[in-house]
């Protein structure tokens, strides 16, 4: 007890803090989210996410080789299609946006790893991650549509595929239907505990997805459960998930800290679209310091447990940390 005990004493220096420090955040912890859509030569801001964009293929691959040159291991692909319609066909198709990018990055940049986002709501008209009958999402028949586009992804490279559109069953179908085409090294990340959440509303700008009627909270989880996220990870580890993952991040630490205590896969965190553009507005009014907000923020999402941090903040973390 005081005065014999003086916790100060391990903060005075820069020095003495560098070297009590818990977590510690590098750019091989990112995953850096892309939106690609058609077309040539387009670069188009999105206006609720400062710096991000919809970028056409070639636009894209220079974007890749500058986050792999900043020691950022591996992009997540997001599509935006020329065309949608009830069942997202374009999802799957093999000259889809998404496929077309993950060539392409594979052939500039081999050793950036790529993932693809596997979801619905970007491809279909009523932008709902699933087939949609009477006004309800259908679970089962969504798992096959599911199943195609992961299974197109890989056929053209993508070294990891993540289900994000919270269906029951879809890990063990699509890791079925990849192990049957001999894909059985691909692994899949799962957005395993993902809420129906407001912080994903500037992404449904950038992705085009915002559902034509109704929420999601049919098939998203509610922000008010926390052991449900237990029991939605523990059902995909079953499935054969191989990276569970927690969407938003900010809002929800408690649940990252549960799952990285409860289970032994490692943790991605989704530091999600809302949660980088309120850093950007409250900077803007000059209301707080961007950079050490964003620091701040990615640590607490590290320090909470999670392993990968997808995050629309890596390339600006990533210079500071590279010095
Ligand atoms: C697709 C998907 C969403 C996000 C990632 N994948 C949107 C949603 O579920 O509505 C959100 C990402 C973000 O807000 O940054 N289902």
């Amino acid at each position: 007890m005081f005065p014999i005990q003086r916790p100060r004493r391990l903060r005075r220096t820069e020095a003495i803090r560098k070297m009590v420090r818990e977590t510690a955040v590098s750019p091989g912890d990112f995953i850096y989210p892309l939106f690609v859509t058609c077309g040539k030569d387009v670069k188009k801001e999105i206006s609720s996410m400062p710096n991000c964009f919809q970028e056409s293929v070639d636009e894209l691959i220079k974007n890749a080789r500058e986050v792999y040159s900043l020691g950022i291991p591996a992009v997540i692909l997001f599509g935006i299609p020329e065309h949608k319609d009830e069942t997202g066909t374009e999802a799957f198709a093999e000259d889809g946006v998404v496929q077309q990018a993950v060539r392409a990055i594979k052939d500039a940049v081999p050793d950036l790893y790529v993932i693809t986002d596997v979801c619905m709501c970007e491809y279909t008209s009523h932008g709902h991650c699933g087939i949609v009958k009477d006004g309800e999402v259908l679970n089962d028949p969504t798992l096959e549509l599911l199943v195609k586009e992961s299974l197109s992804h890989a056929r053209a490279g993508a070294d990891m595929v993540a289900p994000s559109d919270m269906m029951d069953g879809r890990v063990g179908a699509i890791r079925e239907a990849l192990d049957e085409e001999g894909y059985e090294l691909v692994p899949i990340m799962s957005y395993a505990a993902k809420y129906a959440s407001a912080f994903y509303g500037p992404f449904r700008e950038a992705a085009e997805s915002t559902p034509e009627f109704g929420d999601r909270r049919s098939y998203q989880m509610d922000p008010a459960n926390r052991r449900e996220a237990l029991k939605e990870v523990e059902l995909d580890i079953e499935e054969g998930a191989d990276i569970v993952l927690v969407k938003p991040a900010l809002a929800y630490l408690d649940i990252i800290s549960d799952v990285k205590d409860t289970f032994d896969l490692p943790v991605a965190a989704y530091n999600v679209s809302g949660e980088y553009s309120l850093v950007h507005a409250a900077a803007k009014m000059g209301w707080v310091d961007y950079d050490r907000i964003m620091m701040e923020v990615l640590t607490s999402i590290k320090r909470a447990g999670a392993d990968l941090i997808l995050t629309y903040f890596a390339k600006d973390a990533a210079k500071i940390l590279n010095g």
